[in-house]
Formats: C-alpha cells, structure tokens, sequence
C-alpha cells in the first residue's frame, strides 16, 4: 500500500478550488492507500499578520472538521494537527541544512507572495522546506494537490535525493498527484487568477461552506466571454472552461461529456446548471460539518489520537535522520 500524505492551511475560507483540487481528490482515492492528512497550523504562521492566536486555533478545529465532513474517515485515515508533532520542524531546521539557497530563489510563490513587502518573515520563504519535511518524515509515495503546489513538491524531491547523497539516508521520493481537470479551478471574476482562499474579492471565490443562495448568486455573475452561449466550433474561453471543470469534478463528468451536454447552451442556462451541481455536492458536506464541529470533544480526542499514531510513524524516520547526520 502507498503512504499518501497532503495538507491544508488552516487560513481563510476553504473554496470549492482546495475542495476539487485536493480534498474531494484525497476522498475519492482514500480506499487504495495508507493516508495522513494534515492541517498544516505551522504553515499559516508565515503570514503573521492574517492571524490571531484564537482565530487560528479556531481555524484549525474547522479545517479538521472539513475534512471530516468531505469524507475523510477518521478510522481509515490520520487526521492530525502539524504542530503536535514536533518531528515536522525538527526535520524541516535539518532540511534546510541542506537546501540550498538558489533553489529557493526560484519559488515563484515566494516571489508573488512577498512582492514589494519590507517586513516579510523569514519563514514564508523557507515554507517550502517545512512543506518538505511534512511529506518526507513519512516517507510519503502520493502527494494529492492541486496545480499550484507542483514547484513545491519539486523541490522536496530534489532536497530528498540531495540529503541522501549527502548522508546516505534515502527519503521515498514523492509523487504528485493531481486531477486531469480541475487541478487549477479559476476565480469566477476572473478566469484568468487561480481561485484563492486568501482573496476577499467579491464574486471571486465560492466557499465549501457556502449557503446555496450565496453559491447560485456567485455563479449568476461568473465571467464568460462577450457571446451568449456555449459553441463548440469556437475555442471555448477561460471562464467557460472553467465552468465546465467544476460541473465535471461535482458530477463526475469527463470533459468531452460536460461539452456535449452544454453545447448550444446559453450563457445563463450553464451558470445556473453548474450552481444546481456545486449546491447538490456542497449541501450533505455543510451538513455534515455543523454537526461534527458541533461536537469539539470528540473532533478533539480524534485529533489527538491521530497526532499520536502520526508522531511514531515520524520518530521511527527520525531515528533513522539523526543517525545519518551525526546529532541526537
Ligand atoms: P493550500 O492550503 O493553499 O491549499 C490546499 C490544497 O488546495 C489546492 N488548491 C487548489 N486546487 C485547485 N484549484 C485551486 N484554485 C486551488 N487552490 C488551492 C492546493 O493545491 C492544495 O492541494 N503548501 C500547501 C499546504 C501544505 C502541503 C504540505 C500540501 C503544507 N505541507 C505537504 C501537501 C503536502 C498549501 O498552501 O495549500
């Protein structure tokens, strides 16, 4: 059986774009492998100031809930917080030894994220080492996520080789996994931005936990293009392409199905089909969550549990690290 490791941050309101990209993704592939999902709280410390103490803790209690409510079973799969197992940032202060700093120049998130900012902490650009120590301290296979963490699942694979040519410690090298479509669900003001959770433009984001009449309304005012309905003998634009990706993840339509469904198809007619399908999906979900964060005592004994059985399975590859590097 694969490891499968992948990870939220515990900011923002979770989109129907972390829902495709990496939550309903973990859900429908839980059954094949040996799975550890985690809410990565020590990651939404590189922004300090998107935060408060209790905001976050909060935070991460529904992000926990959330991947209940999707569908990740507490019973097959570890559900735990990041910062109760100490061994992430052990490894990550050990990795970045090792890392070396033109690699981290290159990460295109870093340079978006800090542009222009004097005051940016020293742990936004070091973030994708400690994203590196999470999947590597369980030795991982799988990393199930959306487009936009490609650069940072490179660059654990290459300080995985170069720790073991350096101390003759093999991490597995990972894999992404990722969907064919809906790898990078777009905002729906503007097909051309990535759908972001950390974005507080109106009509961009649609949340996980969105009510039906806020969804439909997002929808209702998605950006197209200047015609009125679907042709397929034109190249389909963004907006509609990215339509069309979220109606295939919600339905389990392939994308040639969603085309021939929708074409000749008014521009309104396909918003409100493709909110019906994201309201009918997101209804048990919303659901679900209300009564499972209901309920913090038992969220709380199942994070605690997980946290344990997670922080052996990491010491057993610390060990393992310290003995090749000489500390410990
Ligand atoms: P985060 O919290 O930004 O996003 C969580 C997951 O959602 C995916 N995603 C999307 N997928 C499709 N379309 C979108 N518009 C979209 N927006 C977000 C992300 O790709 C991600 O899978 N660095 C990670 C968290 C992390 C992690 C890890 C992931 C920390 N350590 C180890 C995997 C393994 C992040 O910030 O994700």
């Amino acid at each position: 059986q694969k490891t499968v490791f992948s990870g939220v941050q515990p900011t923002g309101n979770l989109t129907i774009g972390n829902y495709i990209g990496a939550l309903s993704l973990w859900v429908a592939e839980q059954d094949k492998h040996d799975n550890i999902f985690c809410i990565v709280d020590l990651h939404a410390l590189t922004i300090p100031e998107a935060i408060t103490a209790a905001g976050l803790r909060e935070k991460t209690l529904d992000v926990a809930a959330l991947y209940m409510a999707c569908g990740i079973d507490s019973d097959r799969s570890l559900i735990f917080v990041q910062s109760q197992v100490r061994q992430h940032s052990e490894l990550a202060w050990i990795l970045n030894c090792v890392t070396p700093m033109g690699w981290m120049n290159r990460m295109t998130q870093f340079k978006s994220k800090s542009e222009n900012v004097e005051t940016i902490g020293v742990g936004l650009y070091d973030y994708p080492v400690l994203m590196a120590a999470d999947i590597l301290v369980y030795n991982a296979d799988l990393v199930p996520v959306g487009d936009d963490q490609r650069q940072h699942l490179e660059i654990a694979q290459d300080i995985a080789q170069r720790f073991g040519n350096l101390f003759g410690y093999q991490f597995t090298r990972p894999e992404m996994l990722a969907r064919k479509e809906g790898a990078r669900i777009m905002g729906l003001d503007d097909p051309t931005a990535k759908m972001s959770k950390s974005s507080s433009a109106r009509g961009h984001a649609v949340g996980i936990l969105d009510e039906p009449a806020a969804i439909m309304k997002a929808f209702k005012s998605a950006k197209t293009d200047s015609g009125s309905g679907v042709d397929l003998s034109q190249p389909l634009s963004p907006g509609v392409v990215n339509l069309m990706a979220i109606y295939g993840a919600f339905t389990g339509k392939t994308r040639a199905e969603c085309e021939a469904e929708f074409d000749g198809a008014g521009y309104g007619k396909l918003k409100t089909t493709v909110a019906d399908a994201v309201i009918a999906g997101l209804t048990p979900v919303r659901e679900r969550f209300h009564a499972i964060r209901g309920d913090e005592a038992g969220l709380r004994r199942i994070l605690d549990r997980s946290a344990e059985a997670a922080a052996a399975r990491a010491e057993a590859t610390m060990v393992e690290v310290r003995q090749a590097v000489g500390i410990g």
